[in-house]
C-alpha cells in the first residue's frame, strides 16, 4: 500500500510513519516554527534511518497536489495542522487557513488520486461538555476555541467530501496524546522539562480540570487500524477511557521524576475545557482499538525518552 502522511515530522505523524514503515510511506511537512523546528528535523532524521522520506512542502501549496498526483497514494493520513488551543486564540486566521483550507487542499488531492483519507481530529470538538463519556453520536456544538472550531469544520469538510465523491474518509478524534517525542507545548513534556530545570510549572485553575491522556503508541495502533479499514464516512474517538485531573498529572510526574514541582497558580485560560473523556466503544468494536497504557507507565516512558 502507498501511504502519504501529512504532518509527518510532528509528534504523532512521526510515530504513525514508523508504524506504517512496512508500506510505501511518503511524508510531507512544512517544518513550521510553532515549536522549535529542530525537534521536527530530529524526528525526520529518525524516520530517514528507516527509509522514510519527508518532503518539505506546505499542504496549501500547489506542489502538494503535484506531489500527491505523482505518488498516487492509496491512503492519505492527514495530520498536518496548527495544533494547540491557546495559540489559536491569538491567531485564529492562521488556524482556519491551515486547518480548514489546508484540509480542503488535502481532500482535493485525495479526489484527484481516489485516495482514502484518515483525518486527525480532536477531542476539543466536544467543547465545554461536562457529562462524560463523550460519544461520536453526540451533537458537537460547544467548541470554545478557534482550534476546536477548525477541527469541527475539518470533520464537516470530510463528510461533504465523502458525500460528493463517495471516497471513504475516517475522522479520528485524538484525546490529549503524550509520550516520547511529545510536543513541548503540552503539559506532560512542559512540566517534565520545567521540573528537570528546577523551574516553576504553571497550574491552570484549581487542578481539577481533567483530561483523558492517551499514550502515543495506543493512538498509533488506532490510526493503523483505521488505515486498514475504510468504512464510508466514519468518526471514532481514540482516547484512554480514564480521565485524570491536572493535580494527579502533576503528582504522577513528581513521582516519575522523583522531584517536587514548584507550582505557580494562574486562572484557567480562554479556550481550555474542564473535561475530556472518550467513549471508546465504537473504536473497540470497529477498529479493535484497546488502549494498553496507564498514565503512570506512559509518563515513565516519556521521561526515560526525555532523559536518555
Ligand atoms: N497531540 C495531541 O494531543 C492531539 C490531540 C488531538 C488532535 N491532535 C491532532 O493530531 C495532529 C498531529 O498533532 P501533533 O500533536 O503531532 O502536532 P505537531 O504540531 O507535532 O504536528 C503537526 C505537524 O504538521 C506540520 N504542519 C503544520 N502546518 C502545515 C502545513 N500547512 N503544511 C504541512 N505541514 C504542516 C507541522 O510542522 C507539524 O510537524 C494534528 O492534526 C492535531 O491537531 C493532536
Amino acid at each position: 500500500m502507498r501511504i502519504l502522511v501529512t504532518g509527518a515530522a510532528g509528534f504523532i505523524g512521526s510515530h504513525v510513519c514508523e508504524a506504517l514503515a512496512k508500506h510505501e510511506v511518503l511524508g510531507v511537512d512544512n517544518f513550521n516554527d510553532y515549536y522549535d523546528p529542530e525537534l521536527k528535523r530530529q524526528n525526520a532524521a529518525v524516520l530517514k534511518k528507516q527509509g522514510i522520506t519527508i518532503k518539505k512542502i506546505d499542504i496549501r501549496d500547489k506542489r502538494f497536489l503535484s506531489l500527491t498526483k505523482k505518488f498516487t497514494p492509496d491512503v492519505i493520513v492527514h495530520l498536518a495542522a496548527m495544533a494547540g488551543v491557546r495559540y489559536s486564540i491569538e491567531k485564529p486566521l492562521l488556524y482556519m487557513n491551515v486547518n480548514v483550507d489546508g484540509t480542503q487542499h488535502v481532500l482535493e488531492a485525495a479526489k484527484h488520486t481516489q485516495a482514502y483519507v484518515v483525518f486527525g481530529s480532536s477531542s476539543s470538538v466536544y467543547g465545554t461538555r461536562t457529562n462524560p463519556p463523550f460519544s461520536e453520536l453526540d451533537r458537537i456544538e460547544q467548541q470554545i476555541s478557534p482550534y476546536a472550531a477548525s477541527k469541527a469544520a475539518g470533520e464537516l469538510l470530510c463528510r461533504t467530501h465523502y458525500l460528493t465523491t463517495k471516497l471513504p474518509v475516517t475522522c479520528l478524534r485524538f484525546f490529549t496524546v503524550y509520550g516520547p517525542r511529545g510536543r513541548p507545548d503540552m503539559a506532560p513534556r512542559k512540566f517534565m522539562e520545567a521540573i528537570l530545570a528546577n523551574k516553576e510549572i504553571t497550574q491552570y485553575g484549581d487542578g481539577t480540570s481533567a483530561r483523558d491522556y492517551t499514550y502515543v503508541e495506543d493512538i498509533v495502533y488506532g490510526v493503523v487500524q483505521a488505515v486498514l479499514r475504510p468504512n464510508g464516512f466514519s468518526v471514532y474517538n481514540l482516547g484512554n477511557d480514564t480521565p485524570h485531573e491536572l493535580h494527579h498529572l502533576i503528582t504522577t510526574i513528581e513521582r516519575v521524576t522523583q522531584k517536587k514541582a514548584k507550582i505557580t497558580h494562574v486562572e484557567v485560560p480562554l479556550g481550555d475545557v474542564p473535561l475530556t473523556c472518550a467513549d471508546i466503544r465504537l473504536a473497540q468494536k470497529e477498529l479493535l482499538y484497546q488502549p494498553q497504557t496507564p498514565l503512570s507507565v506512559g509518563l515513565r516512558k516519556q521521561y526515560e525518552w526525555l532523559t536518555q
